[in-house]
């Protein structure tokens, strides 16, 4: 573990939502605490409901807690920024913008466009993620792994040090999602960027993660906390890997 400041520090976060519709106030975060440092692969595994979105939330700045802190780079994050790049389970692609000028987009709204090496970095990142043959179709034309990889390729276009991940292949066939998989863990070796992966998937945290959060909900709260030391590519079919998978459900009851 590094002696460094961690890049994500949550402390005692708290998040209810009001009753509506003659439901309860539903305790979506109980006193949630959390640290992750520069360059982990962190995944936040749960149940529908744990609140594992709302956590996710809080960190990228679209919604705030009620009380506790929560801190990116010992600061207390208040808004959303290009230091944190999202993807979503539903891809957040422009429509009427091609593969090519979606990454060159995102790269102007975070002031990142303008150097010389800016047209041969869109070039490197297209390759990397196996999209520069299709630089000039628009998103409706892509099939949805390849959306998924766009949606990564700008992030790595902003070069945001941290990716936050929400389901982001939950909407994918199981042969997509694991080649996706691949693809990531590729990208986050060459790249050690900090990524906080939101997953409903044990198999998928395992597969993925340096360390596994899990928690379950109602209160939303981490019941538990893995650190995963298998040699990557992981085999999901290995006997370590399922005595892994095995502990995860037993925390969750399942
Ligand atoms: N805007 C909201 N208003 C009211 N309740 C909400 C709202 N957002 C989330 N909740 C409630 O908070 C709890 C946590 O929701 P959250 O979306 O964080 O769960 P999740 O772990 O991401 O689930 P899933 O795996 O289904 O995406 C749930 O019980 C949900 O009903
Ligand atoms: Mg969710």
């Amino acid at each position: 573990m590094s002696d460094a400041a961690p890049i994500i520090d949550i402390r005692g976060l708290n998040k209810a939502f009001a009753a509506r519709d003659g439901n309860p106030v539903v305790m979506a975060l109980d006193n949630i605490n959390l640290v992750q440092h520069e360059g982990e692969f962190l995944c936040i595994m749960g149940p529908s409901g744990c609140g594992k979105s709302t956590l996710l939330n809080i960190l990228a700045g679209f919604d705030t807690a009620d009380s506790g802190a929560c801190l990116f780079r010992q600061q207390p994050v208040r808004a959303a920024g290009p230091d944190r790049g999202v993807v979503f389970q539903e891809y957040a692609l422009f429509p009427w913008m091609t593969v090519r000028r979606n990454v060159v987009f995102a790269m102007q709204a975070a002031g990142k466009w303008g150097s010389a090496q800016a047209q041969s970095t869109v070039d490197e990142i297209l390759e990397r993620m196996g999209l520069l043959a299709f630089q000039s179709t628009l998103p409706k034309n892509l099939s949805g792994g390849m959306r998924q990889r766009l949606a990564i390729a700008r992030i790595l276009a902003i070069d945001s040090p941290v990716m936050l991940m929400d389901e982001p292949f939950g909407a994918l066939d199981s042969l997509t999602r694991t080649k996706l998989q691949q693809d990531l863990i590729r990208v986050w070796s060459g790249t050690r960027k900090t990524v906080t992966f939101v997953t409903h998937s044990a198999e998928e945290a395992i597969y993925l993660a340096d360390r596994i959060i899990v928690m379950t909900p109602r209160p939303g709260r981490i019941v538990n906390e893995l650190r995963v030391t298998l040699p990557r590519p992981r085999d999901p079919t290995s006997a370590d890997f399922n005595a892994l998978k095995r502990e995860v459900l037993a925390s969750i009851g399942t």
